[in-house]
């Protein structure tokens, strides 16, 4: 039986998602943008087994049967559904984000997912496809399929709701991991609360399309300044929201509060550099690659550091016929 292995990214976004429109074909409220990072990837091997029973998902060496493994099986069955196939699959796969920084481990999760069960499963997936086929698993997901800088279209419907490549200035990303400890929600769930109980759920829909709009065309006219702008006051914007929950949602702790203000002290002294976090207290600053040591020097002692250049597309590794 065949088998294949990809390797995706996780992805950080500039503008971003949160709500949906349509939970069952994970459409979104918004179009967000992201950029795709070279560090932390997922290696995920899918191997069809003819005997098997249902489907095995392993993660980092160790069997899962509890939620992921019963999202991931209804993930696989989307992609059995377009194969026309009944066969089950064992999903081996292993994530490199430091266990401490417990950053978007879904979208690199389920884009290479996406990539290594359409292979295993014979499907011939162009990027459009696997970008929608991506996010059924995981919203953020449908951009880790494309390298660098993505757009997320919101789309009317599962055919028009996929990421592409928007032209970008050279940008780098320091990652502040603040904490190792779980979310105390997922996202998923906190998205459903937010639509559910904030009063500001639509002003936010409406304000993140329009900054989607402006922080578009920052990236194609390579306006860095305008761009970071956006992205600290959506990020700002977002984690309001998810406050204004009832009962209340709040991912950022003490020291991402601290690491924003040292952001907003240090654009004071004339470096260009703008905050973003999401759905926990991790913190990623977005600046110019020759701004990343000043970011660093200006973190020292509040988190574990980690430095991203944009990255490359959720790729196939291998794929073989047992
Ligand atoms: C805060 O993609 O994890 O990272 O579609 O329910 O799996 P699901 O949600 P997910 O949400 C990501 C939320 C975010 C913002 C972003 O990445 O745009």
């Amino acid at each position: 039986m065949s088998t294949a292995t990809a390797i995706a990214h996780p992805n950080i976004a500039l503008v971003k998602y949160w709500g949906k429109r349509d939970s069952g074909l994970n459409l979104p409220a918004t179009g967000s943008l992201s950029m795709t990072l070279d560090i932390f990837p997922t290696t995920t091997t899918v191997s069809l087994d003819a005997d098997a029973a249902g489907d095995v998902l392993v993660f980092n060496g160790e069997e899962r049967v509890d939620g992921p493994a019963e999202r991931v099986s209804r993930f696989l069955d989307i992609v059995r559904d377009l194969a026309g196939s009944t066969v089950f699959a064992r999903v081996d796969t292993v994530n490199t984000v430091p266990s401490a920084a417990g950053l978007a481990s879904s979208a690199s999760g389920f884009a290479a997912l996406a990539v290594a069960a359409s292979a295993a499963y014979g499907l011939d997936l162009d990027t459009r496809a696997l970008s929608r086929l991506a996010r059924r698993g995981s919203g953020s997901a449908s951009r880790s399929v494309i390298p660098g800088f993505a757009v997320w279209h919101a789309g009317d419907d599962d055919a028009t709701s996929f990421a592409e490549p928007v032209d970008a200035p050279d940008l780098a990303m320091v990652v502040a991991m603040v904490e190792k400890r779980e979310k105390p929600i997922s996202s998923r769930d906190a998205m459903r609360r937010t639509v559910l109980t904030s009063p500001f759920y639509p002003a936010w829909v409406s304000s993140t399309a329009e900054s989607l709009d402006a922080a578009v065309e920052a990236c194609r006219d390579g306006d860095v300044e305008r761009l970071g702008r956006i992205t600290e006051v959506n990020a700002l914007r977002m984690h309001a929201l998810i406050q204004s929950c009832d009962p209340p949602i709040r991912y950022l702790s003490p020291v991402s509060v601290e690491i924003f203000d040292r952001v907003a002290a240090l654009r004071e002294s004339g470096v260009e550099a703008w905050a973003t976090a999401d759905a926990g207290p991790n913190v990623v600053v977005l600046t110019r690659p020759d701004s990343v040591d000043a970011v660093t020097a200006a973190l020292d002692g509040l988190a574990e550091l980690a430095v991203a250049r944009p990255g490359p597309a959720a790729a196939l590794v291998t794929r073989a016929d047992g």
